[in-house]
């Protein structure tokens, strides 16, 4: 693809996002890596629905503009991005949004962490909430960072979600992803709560994850629990941060104690 045509590309998945009703007015920020040293970005304060490729900034590795026609500067939040570019070398595209069921997770503190189906189970696996921050400022960049390791995808407390992966199309299909699992867990909490998947169910099916060999970063593939031996990821009760980042002897504690709550419960 040359450079002009993942311009357009930017613009037509800026378009879906704002269609789709995944950000509102000018919210919401997507970027693409060209090499280690360019970037494009969307610019700031624009409706991500109505861009043309004249829009488009070019950064450099620390988010400081290389181009940019006259009128435009690139978002606010290109630290974020850098930041999950610096972590993450697998990634090629990052796209920030507020879709309406995820970003309500995200404020109601509530990680997406239970097993209801197959799909987000595999693509997914659970998806925590990075710590408050300010935008704009160095608070979100170090909130996201050690959830970068472990997952494709991040709610951002009171504020949103971030995903990303290896091209631009896949990044905007987790973020869809991400929606749709959000979106289905309020429903089924709505219709008396939902019916989860063992942990049965939920092995086999990061079993499949494993034979695909989808790329990417997952629980399944990086819990210290799996590591352990023991139930990781959606049995671990921990996602909210710790399944991916905490040590092996606090999941291990921690599978401990939830078996031992889950069993008093039978
Ligand atoms: P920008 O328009 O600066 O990219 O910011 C939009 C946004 O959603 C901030 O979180």
């Amino acid at each position: 693809m040359t450079e002009y045509e993942i311009k357009k590309q930017i613009c037509d998945i800026g378009k879906r996002i704002y269609d789709r009703g995944m950000v509102a007015s000018n919210d919401g920020n997507i970027s693409v890596k060209l090499n280690d040293n360019e970037f494009l970005c969307t610019p700031t304060g624009v409706s991500k629905g109505f861009m043309t490729p004249e829009y488009i900034c070019k950064v450099d590795a620390e988010g400081k503009v290389l181009q940019a026609y006259e009128g435009f500067k690139p978002s606010s939040e290109i630290k974020m991005h850098m930041r999950v570019y610096k972590e993450r070398p697998d990634v090629n595209s990052v796209v920030h949004a507020h879709p309406l069921y995820a970003t309500s997770f995200a404020i109601a503190g509530i990680p997406l962490t239970e097993p209801i189906m197959p799909e987000a189970v595999i693509a997914l696996g659970c998806v925590p909430i990075a710590e408050y921050g300010t935008p704009s400022t160095e608070e979100i960049p170090n909130a996201v960072s050690k959830y970068l390791p472990y997952y494709d995808a991040v709610l951002l407390e009171n504020h949103g979600a971030l995903a990303f992966s290896d091209s631009l199309l896949n990044a905007y299909h987790k973020m869809e992803s991400v929606e749709f699992y959000a979106r289905l867990l309020y429903q089924s909490k709505m219709l008396g709560g939902p019916k989860p998947l063992s942990d049965a169910q939920v092995q086999r099916l990061y079993e499949i994850r494993r034979q695909f060999g989808l790329k990417g970063k997952h629980p399944a593939d990086l819990c210290p629990n799996k590591k352990a031996g023991l139930p990781s990821c959606h049995s671990c009760t921990s996602c909210g941060g710790s399944c991916g980042t905490g040590s092996t002897d606090d999941a291990a504690l921690i599978a401990e104690i939830t078996k031992k709550v889950l069993e008093s419960l039978k």
